[in-house]
């Protein structure tokens, strides 16, 4: 496929800085050189451009509110316009609220399309809370919510419809930290979590089996790849660390595995934050496991 990258430079929605030098971080590692050496057509689209990060405390729950929903409204225009041009965007993220705009966009190119949207949700939290519920509000922590319909109408109205997509869409794996409202929220929109224990106790290959069933041609299949997803001991570079995420391994057979399918259509990689990092190895080892997505594989299949 065609492949356009798309830098989201922004920490708008984090609790911490420098999720903004993520695209950058990515660029480094040689995101564009390594997927076009697989013989993909990769352009890079440069970076979007949105408000500087005031740094405010929440207001009525939220922080940075209009901001987000400027940077959110950028996002879904280019990726809409990438995907009705029949390429695979790429956001390099970037923290997680900029999965508002990407997964609107995939959903409005869906409902335009007739195709029926998956998304697969990495990432070591539900991102599922509330100005009502959220310990910090951090926006970063609310895109789930957000794009069920479940939060500000800024956000999500964005892409002309409410809610954006229904809850059955995700499938979230790797998930170990859900706040206490959270919790209930997740439990009545009936989220499909597939959290740690579960890939503890059945492994990632059928984790993912079940993540993916159902998905056929007509799918689009979204993948939001929050870095923090990964184990802290082979990813330091994030800014919400979590203990006790997947291995270098599984989380090598995740991407396999969603490449085995064939249909990925657009991606999201988020909340890599190079000032956590050391030498770059977060966005060298998640350039490596982008190469998996996009199909690598050892052996001649
Ligand atoms: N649940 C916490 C919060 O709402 C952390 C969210 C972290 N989200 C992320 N995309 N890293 O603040
Ligand atoms: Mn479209
Ligand atoms: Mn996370
Ligand atoms: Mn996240």
């Amino acid at each position: 496929p065609a492949v356009s990258l798309i830098g989201v430079p922004t920490d708008i929605g984090a609790g911490h800085r420098g999720a903004s030098m993520g695209p950058e971080a990515l660029r480094v590692a040689q995101i564009d050189q390594r997927l076009a050496r697989m013989g993909l057509d990769v352009r890079d689209r440069g970076n979007l451009h949105g408000p500087f990060n005031p740094w405010q405390p929440p207001h009525a729950g939220y922080r940075h509110l209009p901001e987000v929903a400027e940077w959110n409204r950028a996002v879904h225009e280019a990726v809409h316009a990438e995907l009705r041009e029949g390429r695979l965007p790429v956001m390099l993220g970037g923290d997680h609220c900029l999965a508002i705009g990407s997964i609107s966009a995939a959903a409005r190119h869906c409902r335009e399309r007739g195709k029926k949207l998956r998304v697969l949700w990495l990432d070591a939290h539900a991102d599922s809370n509330t100005s009502t519920i959220t310990p910090s509000g951090n926006i970063h922590g609310m895109p789930v919510a957000c794009l069920c319909g479940n939060g500000p109408a800024e956000l999500t109205g964005i892409g002309g419809r409410t809610p954006a997509v229904a809850p059955e869409v995700f499938r979230q794996i790797g998930i170990r930290s859900v706040d206490e409202g959270e919790k209930r929220l997740v439990r009545e929109a009936g989220l499909v979590i597939y959290d740690m224990r579960h890939i503890d106790e059945v492994g990632m290959r059928r984790t993912m089996e079940e993540a993916l069933d159902g998905v056929d041609a007509d799918t689009h299949l979204h993948v939001s790849f929050d870095v923090d997803f990964l184990d802290p001991s082979i990813a330091p570079g994030v800014g919400t660390t979590v203990r006790g995420g997947p291995t270098y391994r599984e989380s090598q057979l995740c991407m396999e595995m969603i490449a085995d399918t064939g249909r990925l259509a657009s991606l999201d990689i988020v909340e890599l934050n190079p000032a956590f990092d050391k030498r770059n190895q977060t966005a060298k080892l998640a350039v490596d496991l982008v190469e998996s997505l996009f199909g690598k594989s050892t052996l001649i299949r």
